[in-house]
Formats: structure tokens, C-alpha cells, sequence
């Protein structure tokens, strides 16, 4: 079953965020993992995911569902940082400088809850990009088909789920595109009805003028893609990591 695709499911990440909440432990447990599982955290009551197409097999189904699901908890994750620390935090600072958190709340909620009727992943290569990519194009939005997403099979062998954060180098190594989850939060984007029309764009996609915007240019950090996608790899790599991995700025 495509549990994920084109319906409204009620995801609740269990995640126990490292965030000053009042988590008790029990401090006896032998099992410490099952104490932080018991901790319930939210994720979204409502998130929507496109449809995958007829042209996408079971196994590049379950692929394109498990990062649906990798958007939802690292969504929820990057949320949770901005309802409990706001603007002061390092972390917002470090990719939003003073930029607005309305802006940022905003493109989070609008990313997993809003409506992505006619939002669409195929899996057959339609304008042969893959083909004349390979290695490199792990997908495409489709410029005459704006609700569509070309998913190449590059993608499935390139892009890594959520749990591996960490393991294969710092986000400054592999950059957050390197997860399947943020790399599909960046493909959702490239649709119109998700970036606003390119109210949120890739203006800047290198570190430097990432890091650059957050420091001088606020105004483009928070309307900028790949400003989220660190910002939500480095928060969800603390959260789930002691000490994170980001790497050297
Ligand atoms: C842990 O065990 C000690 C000794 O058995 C007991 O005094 C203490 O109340 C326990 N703590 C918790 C949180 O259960
Ligand atoms: C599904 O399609 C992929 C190519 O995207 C192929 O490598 C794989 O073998 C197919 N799996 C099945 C079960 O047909
Ligand atoms: C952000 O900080 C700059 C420099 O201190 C200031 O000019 C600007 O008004 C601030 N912007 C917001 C949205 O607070
Ligand atoms: C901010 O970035 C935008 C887009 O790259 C650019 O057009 C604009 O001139 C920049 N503003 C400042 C103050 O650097």
C-alpha cells in the first residue's frame, strides 16, 4: 500500500528533542531509548504528500514514501526548534540572521500541510533528462508539467534516509541534499504552488552565500531554499545526534 501518497495521514513523530523540554527520565531504565520513545512530540496532525504515479514501481514507491516520511519528521523537528527557541536561537540565527520567523513558520506549514492535489513524482525518465544526466540528475521538476517531479534512479541510490544522518560525514561534506528527505523538501519547492511562484527560491546555493544571507541579506535567507535545508539538517542533527555533525562553516 502507498500509505504516504497523494492522502492526508496523521504523522506523529516520536521524537523527544533535545530542546530544554521537561523530559523525565526514569534513570533506572536499562533501556534508555524506550524512555525518550515514550516521549510524544507532535509532528503534524495534517500533512499532505503528492501522489506518486503509475509509472513508479513498489520499490521505488516504498523509496519515495519513506522520504515523504523523512519530510514530515525533520519538518516537525525544524518547527518544534522555532515554537520553543525563536529568533535568539544559535541556530536560527546562524541560517535566518534577524530574517522573519513568520516567513520561516510559514514555508515549514506550507511544505507538509498545505494541498498538493495535482502534485505529482513519476519514475519514468519523460524528458530524458535522467538518461543524459546519469550519475548526476537524481530528479527534475518539469517546466511544461509544473506540478510534476521526474524522479531518476540516480535518486534511489544517491539519497539517503534520515537515520543515516551523520554517518557518512558532516552535513558540510555531504551537503543536506544528500538525505532523501531534504533533498525532496528542495524538489517540493521547485513547484509553483509550494514556492508561491518562486517567493521562495534558489537564489543562492553555495555555502558561502548561504552563510552570506544569513549574515547580510535577511530579506533572501529566509526566501532562499537552501537556507531551510541547512537550517533542518543542522537542527534535526543536533536533535538526534549529541553535538550534531554541521562541520566547518
Ligand atoms: C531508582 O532506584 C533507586 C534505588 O532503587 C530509587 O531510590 C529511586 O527512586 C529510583 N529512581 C527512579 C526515578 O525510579
Ligand atoms: C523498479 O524500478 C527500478 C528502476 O527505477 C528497477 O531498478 C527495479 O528493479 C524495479 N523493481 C521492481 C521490483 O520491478
Ligand atoms: C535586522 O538587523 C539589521 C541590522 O541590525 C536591521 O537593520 C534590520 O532592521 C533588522 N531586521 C529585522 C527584520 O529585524
Ligand atoms: C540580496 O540578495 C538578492 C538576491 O540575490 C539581491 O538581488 C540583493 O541585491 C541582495 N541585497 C543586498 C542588500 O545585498
Amino acid at each position: 500500500m502507498r500509505a504516504f501518497s497523494g492522502k492526508t495521514v496523521v504523522f506523529a513523530t516520536v521524537a523527544s528533542l533535545a530542546l530544554g523540554s521537561p523530559i523525565k527520565y526514569d534513570t533506572n531504565s536499562t533501556v534508555e531509548l524506550q524512555s525518550s520513545l515514550t516521549q510524544e512530540v507532535l509532528g503534524w496532525d495534517h500533512a499532505t504528500f503528492p501522489s506518486i504515479y503509475q509509472t513508479c514501481n513498489e520499490t521505488n514507491a516504498r523509496m519515495l514514501n519513506a522520504a515523504f516520511k523523512d519530510t514530515a519528521e525533520i519538518t516537525a523537528y525544524g518547527k518544534d526548534r522555532l515554537l520553543n527557541y525563536g529568533v535568539d536561537d544559535v541556530y536560527y540565527k546562524r541560517w535566518f540572521g534577524n530574517g522573519s520567523i513568520f516567513t520561516v513558520m510559514g514555508v515549514l506549514d506550507q511544505l507538509m500541510e498545505a494541498s498538493k492535489g495535482g502534485m505529482l513524482m513519476r519514475c519514468d525518465d519523460a524528458d530524458g533528462l535522467c538518461a543524459a544526466n546519469p550519475n548526476y540528475y537524481a530528479g527534475h521538476h518539469r517546466q511544461s508539467f509544473p506540478a510534476e517531479t521526474v524522479i531518476c534512479d540516480y535518486f534511489y541510490t544517491s539519497r539517503k534516509p534520515l537515520s543515516t544522518i551523520c554517518f557518512e560525514g558532516t552535513i558540510v561534506d555531504v551537503g543536506p541534499k544528500h538525505y532523501a528527505g531534504i533533498d525532496m523538501l528542495h524538489r517540493y519547492l521547485h513547484v509553483p504552488t509550494m514556492s508561491m511562484d518562486g517567493f521562495i527560491g534558489e537564489y543562492a546555493e553555495t555555502l558561502e552565500e548561504v552563510v552570506d544571507y544569513a549574515q547580510n541579506n535577511v530579506t533572501f535567507a529566509v526566501r532562499n531554499t537552501d537556507n531551510y535545508l541547512y537550517y533542518l539538517a543542522d537542527v534535526y542533527s543536533t536533535s538526534v545526534i549529541p553535538g550534531g555533525c554541521l562541520g566547518k562553516l
